[in-house]
């Protein structure tokens, strides 16, 4: 491992900073309990630059216009991303004023695909560098996660810093698994906003109140995701689609889907998806669908409905 470096000696940001977004493929929710979880990084997500401010005494401001965001991290700080940038910020010891970060983003805001880590990941990596050290920087970014997730499992920042597909055990270095062949996979924003700490709550809520049926629904999920990691190793893409169905409706009796949710896993599979499951926190967010082969019918029963789904590959790594 490389010698700690003294922060102090960093008051400037880097020029431009990246981070992956995610899908978790299998386990969300499932992995606040000790289950695993497997997730897919989505590169390009966001890309951040920084310019110095002629005021050098003026807050630091985040402007990231796909994601209607312009913040200042002033004193009072109400708002949870002003927030949570401040906290990354002051973490890595980086400055607090004079500095605009404006950023790039392809992913939306607030829709299960990680956002958040993100913008923390790459904030984090605006001062400390790209070849920053990853745990320092998944560190960085978890103290931003808490901000706006209460009791983050720290999936996402494990994979925005890193990419390719992790299986992920909380308090475990992420693994790297593999993946063999590309995988295809539709993604469906329902546009449907949603609180990922509400949603882990309520599992927890369930979980406190009925541990006897709620818990092997955690186990069930763990065990669909290890049936899907040797799936993906294999390259038997075929079953997959069943094991997303078992999840999705163990999420959904676990409590964390929703009526939007379940309708458009149910478009997905009636319009030739071999499998659909909501990914993230779900209650609102994103589903995704595999389909079985040609994307294109899914994806234009989809957009028939006005939305706008995306294809993304999830790669060997
Ligand atoms: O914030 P989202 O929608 O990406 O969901 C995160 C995944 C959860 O398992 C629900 C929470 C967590 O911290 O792992």
């Amino acid at each position: 491992m490389n010698a700690p470096m003294d922060l102090r000696s960093r008051p400037a940001l880097f020029a431009s900073a990246r981070a992956c977004g995610k899908v978790i493929l299998v386990g969300e929710h499932a992995v606040v309990h000790g289950q695993p979880a497997l997730a897919a990084g989505l590169a390009g997500a966001l890309e951040l630059t920084a310019t110095r401010t002629a005021d050098a005494n003026a807050p630091v401001r985040v402007t990231i216009p796909a994601w209607d965001l312009d913040v200042e991290l002033r004193g009072d700080l109400e708002h949870p991303v002003a927030r949570a940038c401040s906290e990354v910020l002051a973490h890595c010891d980086g400055p607090l004023t004079g500095w605009h970060v404006t950023g790039t983003a392809t992913i939306p805001a607030r829709a299960g695909l990680g956002s958040s880590a993100a913008l923390t990941v790459a904030l984090a990596r605006l001062v400390l560098g790209e070849q920053a050290d990853r745990d320092e920087v998944i560190a960085a970014s978890m103290v931003g996660e808490r901000v706006f997730h209460g009791e983050p499992s720290g999936v996402d920042s494990a994979v925005a810093a890193t990419g390719g597909v992790l299986r992920f055990v909380r308090g475990q270095a992420p693994e790297p698994i593999r993946v063999a062949a590309p995988l295809q996979l539709v993604v469906v924003p329902s546009e449907v906003p949603r609180s990922t700490a509400d949603q882990v709550a309520r599992v927890r809520r369930n979980v406190e109140r009925w541990p006897t049926i709620a818990r092997p629904m955690l186990d069930a999920i763990g065990a669909a995701t290890d049936a899907f990691q040797d799936l993906l190793a294999r390259g038997a893409h075929e079953r997959m689609g069943e094991l997303m169905d078992f999840a999705h409706h163990l999420l959904a009796a676990l409590g964390v889907s929703s009526p939007i949710l379940d309708e458009l896993c149910h478009l997905a599979r009636a319009s030739g998806a071999a499998g659909a499951k909501l990914t993230g926190a779900g209650g609102g967010g994103c589903i995704i669908a595999l389909p079985a082969s040609d994307p294109a019918p899914v994806l234009a029963a989809f957009r028939a409905r006005g939305l706008a789904p995306i294809v993304v590959e999830v790669q060997p790594c």
